[in-house]
């Protein structure tokens, strides 16, 4: 049943080019306009809505935290990001007016039913974005908008998680098409981007040799830091989670720009740092940035592991260690960034003798709070 791999985890990350179309299918008319008309919430509701909360834990929370950079530019619309086991204890402000976004693989997890269920009693419209097919989350909310990523078995999250921001891409642009504020060819053009990702990611999965060739040379460190910008921080932030409960190391994720604000004092000889870049296109303010932030940390000694686009030429002078992504918009380089973070975390920690599909101390749907 693990189809020739080793692990339900090898085989889940090989599989993300074919869940995140699965994810897609069905959802783009022949126009290019979106059809979610599994979003149940009437458009006149949702015209109303003054605020986006999405709830989530873990890796559910970090593709929130990415949707959060879509559906405010898109649609102009505030949107909050919270951990599901905070929001409910700080009395948050919510009411008809707000659409709650729950994201949840299992469908189960009872931090975030919990703030459902909570959001649903201010008069919160909520609507589920699940890869779990009749599961409790669902069940409870207004509206559900499936992934497509079929069971993942492994307990750490890979291809849930880019099928996850494929949906909150699409109810985001949903929203920009419900709203007026996306025109009918800039939702074609971002679709057509979109239907692109399968293939990038399936580009990604074949230049992986190198990745866990370096994975398995940093078994022996401690720690591994890693650094983004804007869609890139909750990336990182994703690739040490997966690093922590896979390979059980330190592991944090920081916005590059708060190196200086303290974390920089961390950085030691030969320190393995990932750093998530920003196309050079588009915002090169933050390219620039963050090319700066990477001198700085390898003139302090870090070892430098540097996810860029290709033909980023201007990362190359300061990257112990490059790795290659396709070029895509700036808003849905997460798609295809977190593909060679999920390898190194999975190859590192096969390499210190753990169990990938089975690490110590988690499960996979927690039901407590
Ligand atoms: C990390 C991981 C967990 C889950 C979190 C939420 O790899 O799997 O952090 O993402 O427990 O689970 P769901 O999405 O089922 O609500």
């Amino acid at each position: 049943e693990k189809g020739g791999y080793d692990y339900f985890m090898l085989k889940e990350i090989a599989e993300q080019p074919k869940a995140v179309a699965d994810t897609l299918l069905g959802r783009i008319d022949g126009a290019g306009s979106l059809t979610l008309d599994e979003v149940r919430i009437p458009a006149n509701v949702l015209r109303e809505v003054d605020k986006v909360v999405i709830v989530a834990c873990g890796t559910a929370f970090h593709a929130g935290l990415i949707a959060k950079y879509a559906i405010e530019h898109w649609t102009r619309v505030p949107c909050e990001v919270e951990l599901a086991s905070e929001f409910r204890y700080r009395d948050p402000i919510l009411d008809q007016q707000t659409l709650v976004v729950a994201i949840s693989q299992s469908g189960e997890t009872m931090d975030t039913l919990m703030a459902l269920r909570h959001a649903r009693e201010q008069g919160a419209k909520v609507l589920a974005i699940c890869n779990t097919n009749g599961s409790t989350i669902p069940r409870e909310s207004d509206a559900v908008l499936y992934t497509h990523a079929g069971p993942e078995v492994a307990v750490a999250s890979t291809k849930a998680f880019l099928t996850q921001l494929v949906a909150c891409y699409l109810v985001a642009l949903y929203l920009g098409q419900v709203r007026g504020t996306k025109y009918a060819d800039e939702i074609r053009a971002v679709v057509r981007d979109l239907a692109s990702i399968s293939g990038a990611v399936e580009r990604v999965l074949e230049t992986m040799e190198p990745v866990r060739e370096l994975a398995r040379s940093l078994a022996g460190k401690n720690t591994v830091l890693f650094l983004g910008r804007h869609v890139g921080y909750p990336v990182a932030l994703e690739g040490a989670l997966k690093l922590k409960e896979l390979a059980y190391m330190h592991a944090e994720g920081f916005a590059a720009g708060e190196l200086k604000h303290g974390p920089i004092a961390l950085i030691e000889d030969d320190l393995p740092v990932v750093v998530v870049v920003p196309s050079p296109r588009g915002r090169s303010v933050l390219h620039d940035k963050i090319v700066s932030n990477i001198q700085e940390i390898r003139a302090r000694g870090a070892r430098t592991i540097v996810v860029a686009e290709e033909g980023d030429d201007a990362v190359v002078p300061y990257a112990d260690h490059l790795i290659r992504v396709p070029v895509t918009p700036t808003l849905l380089q997460p798609l295809v960034a977190t593909v060679p973070l999920q390898v190194f975390a999975c190859e590192l920690a096969t390499a210190r003798g753990n169990d990938v599909d089975q690490p110590r101390n988690l499960a996979k749907s927690v039901t407590v709070e």
